[in-house]
């Protein structure tokens, strides 16, 4: 590693390990305090914890309380989102060990620090239900949990829909476990898909599917409470996800016509600045029309798709 330092220039190739899930559609993930996980959400409702190799993922938690697991285990419907739970973002707050998710179909639950049943907490905010609960992150300073509702009119199983009609219906929210009082922060968000929370607490970024790009909510400062766009992207963005120096991965769908329609699967690192820092390209060996999540740990970087069975962990090799 010394030897990077005194190099010009250093590039990176990468190859792709699959983590395979015993059901579909690993859209985000999170680790634990110790380091364990990943945790992912998947199809059919329940929230996996892989311990592995050789064990590979077990059960952590499910969303809804009354899941009928014989019916809803191994389904990849997401029409029974409001039934067997369809967890999307997932995010732990450390000081509890509590796991913080948006639930497509269920709203904003929280699993308790052992697992097993959730507890819903919101369903709506300003009297206007979620459509379409998305991204989620957990201010480790104050507790507090911020997440998105993609759209208040469309719901997951509507995704052709939400982009053709353009819709405008999205949220960001914050919700106070204090108070258990649920505020918007933004609204008129088109596809608003993930959020994510600097180092200093000073601003959210939120990523905008359809219109594609990246938005910067201010928490503290002269433009508290105020929001700009950051940054127009190339690709439509699912969620954003803080590494440990303090910049940020995108996951970005890109489509291109010429010279044939093809779809591109990237994770794009930028700084709280709107600098693009870095991409790379995980398609075709990362093999789907969605990528959800990229999320940098120890290391390696974490490959989310609704459509997928296995988690993609990118490994870099260094190359100078
Ligand atoms: C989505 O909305 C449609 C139309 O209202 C409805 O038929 C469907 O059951 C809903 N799906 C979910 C997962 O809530
Ligand atoms: C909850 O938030 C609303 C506005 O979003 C505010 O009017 C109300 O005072 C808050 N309640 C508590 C208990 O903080
Ligand atoms: C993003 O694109 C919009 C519309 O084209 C443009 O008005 C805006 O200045 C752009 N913002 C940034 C930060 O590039
Ligand atoms: C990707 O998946 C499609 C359909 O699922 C398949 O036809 C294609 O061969 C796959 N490509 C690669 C590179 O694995
Ligand atoms: C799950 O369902 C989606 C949407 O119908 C489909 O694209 C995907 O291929 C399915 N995944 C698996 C692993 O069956």
């Amino acid at each position: 590693m010394f030897v990077l330092y005194l190099l010009p220039t250093v590039y990176s190739v990468g190859y792709l390990q699959k983590l395979y899930l015993p059901d579909p559609g690993p859209e985000s993930f999170a680790f634990d305090l110790n380091g364990q996980g990943p945790y992912t959400g998947v199809a059919d409702g329940r929230i996996l914890k892989y311990k592995g190799p050789l064990i590979g993922f077990v059960e952590y938690g499910y969303t809804n309380p009354n899941r009928p697991a014989r019916f809803c285990d191994g389904t990849n419907r997401t029409d029974l989102a409001k039934i067997c739970g369809r967890p999307l973002g997932i995010g732990f707050y450390y000081k509890t060990g509590e796991l913080y998710v948006a639930d497509a179909g269920l709203g904003l639950v929280v699993i308790g620090p052992r697992g097993g049943p959730g507890r819903q907490l919101v369903t709506s905010a300003e009297g206007v239900p979620f459509g379409f609960p998305d991204g989620i992150e957990v201010d480790q300073e104050t507790g507090i949990v911020y997440f998105t509702d993609a759209s208040a009119r469309y719901n997951i199983s509507q995704i052709p829909e939400l982009i053709s009609n353009k819709d405008a219906t999205g949220r960001l929210l914050k919700y106070d476990p204090k108070t258990r009082n649920v505020t918007v922060l933004l609204r008129g968000l088109s596809g608003a898909s993930g959020v994510a929370i600097n180092k200093d607490g000073l601003f959210l970024l939120v990523t905008e599917f359809v219109t594609a790009r990246v938005q910067k909510y201010s928490l503290k400062g002269p433009l508290a409470n105020t929001a700009q766009v950051l940054l127009n992207l190339s690709g439509s963005p699912d969620k954003i996800k803080r590494n440990f120096v303090g910049d940020f991965w995108i996951a970005l769908t890109v489509q291109s016509q010429e010279p044939t329609p093809a779809i591109t699967l990237q994770g794009q690192k930028i700084n709280g600045n709107g600098h693009i820092l870095e991409t790379l390209t995980f398609s075709p060996e990362f093999n789907s029309t969605l990528i959800t999540e990229v999320q940098e740990y120890n290391g390696a970087l974490y490959l989310g798709s609704l459509y997928v069975g296995y988690v993609g962990v990118y490994h870099r090799i260094w190359r100078i």
